[in-house]
């Protein structure tokens, strides 16, 4: 028996500071439409770019009071008419803008993937793992033998790219900012770890690796981006995942030469990625990340520290960005 209502977080200010934005709000159960399924949320990812989102960045149209949270894992609560791949306790992935902090999210049901069991490492895939995947191989046209850098390296993201990247066969060289990521770092294979609060990031690969950085994942942004720019080899690619370090404050100006100047007579070339515009990728990459998850070929550690409820994503979303999560965070519902 469905709820008449349930709870949703909602951003009811634009800011970058989640906890003044964030407001727990009864709504309406609203039954499925043709096409559409109802899930019960179990699990909701944190990401970093929540401040984004609360900030009103994903959608300047839109104007407070509007939904948080994007992917989730549930099960399925009710069936519309004409859906035929899932029914009523099934378990499912589902990413969708304003679909993770809520308890029930409708959606159309194309949006809702049969999994095994609604496990935080099933949500993983979608995001952090799709954005790894997709970008390394379209963007980056990660082959093997080469060098590949990851940003941000022990994160929800970051430990995919490195995964991944030592799969594909290349030397991959992780940034972190703790002795715990760091060993976490080299559990998972990554050749060269950098703890950049006991390393000067600049220093170790101006000496390790004169001939330049091939592919760069880079998630932070600020100093270590010009750093990472700075780095690239001859014809090596640069993706911008992410700048987690100006998400707070905003992106600062900078005054120094245009980056032209860093690329040129490299042939080094940047590319941005935004997982939304590589929607049509979802489908192939997701079957190979579960199926190598599946098979044991790829770990993903969810950070073991617990957030129970809607009331706890603020602090979930503030531990992110405190820096100390190793592997995803997760808010059970
Ligand atoms: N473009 C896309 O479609 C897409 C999709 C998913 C994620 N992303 C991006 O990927 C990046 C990682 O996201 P995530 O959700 O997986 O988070 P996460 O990596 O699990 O957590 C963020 C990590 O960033 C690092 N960091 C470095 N400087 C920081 C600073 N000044 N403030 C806070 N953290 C800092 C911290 O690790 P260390 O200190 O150990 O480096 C921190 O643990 C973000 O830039 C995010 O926006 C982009």
């Amino acid at each position: 028996m469905n709820p008449s209502t349930y709870k949703k977080l909602v951003s009811t200010a634009f800011t970058t500071d989640f906890r003044k934005a964030a407001e727990v709000v009864e709504t309406p159960f609203l039954e499925p439409g043709p096409g559409e399924v109802v899930v019960k949320n179990v699990y909701a990812g944190v990401n970093a770019t929540d401040v984004n989102i609360t900030a009103g960045r994903y959608d300047p149209g839109a104007s407070p009071p509007f939904d948080l949270g994007a992917e989730a894992v549930g099960v399925i609560a009710a069936v519309g008419s004409a859906v035929t791949h899932v029914k009523e306790d099934d378990a499912v992935v589902t990413f969708n803008l304003g679909g993770g902090y809520r308890e029930y999210n409708l959606l159309p049901a194309r949006h809702a993937i049969p999994i095994a069991e609604p496990s935080p490492v099933a949500l993983t895939v979608v995001v952090s793992g799709l954005t790894a995947s997709i970008a390394l191989d379209v963007l980056g046209r990660m082959g093997q033998d080469e060098t590949v850098l990851i940003t941000a390296a022990a994160g929800g993201t970051g430990q995919y790219a490195v995964q991944l990247a030592k799969r594909a066969g290349n030397h991959v060289v992780g940034t972190c900012g703790t002795p715990e990521k760091a060993e976490f770092l080299q559990s998972l294979g990554c050749d060269r770890v950098i703890n950049y609060r006991q390393e000067n990031v600049k220093q170790v690969l101006r000496d390790e690796y004169p001939d330049g950085i091939d592919l760069i994942y880079e998630s932070v942004g600020g100093a270590l981006f010009d750093t990472c720019v700075r780095a690239l080899a001859l014809r090596g690619r640069l993706i911008i995942i992410g700048f987690i370090s100006e998400y707070v404050e905003g992106p600062q100006p900078v005054r120094q030469p245009r980056i032209y100047a860093h690329l040129l007579m490299k042939s080094a070339s940047l590319c941005a990625f935004f997982l939304p515009h590589f929607s049509t990728y979802y489908r192939e990459h997701a079957r190979h990340l579960f199926q190598l998850i599946d098979e044991g070929k790829l770990h993903v550690a969810i950070d073991p520290t617990e957030f129970h409820g809607l009331d706890a994503v603020t602090d979930a979303v503030e531990y992110l960005h405190s820096g100390q999560s190793i592997g995803k965070i997760v808010v059970r519902l």
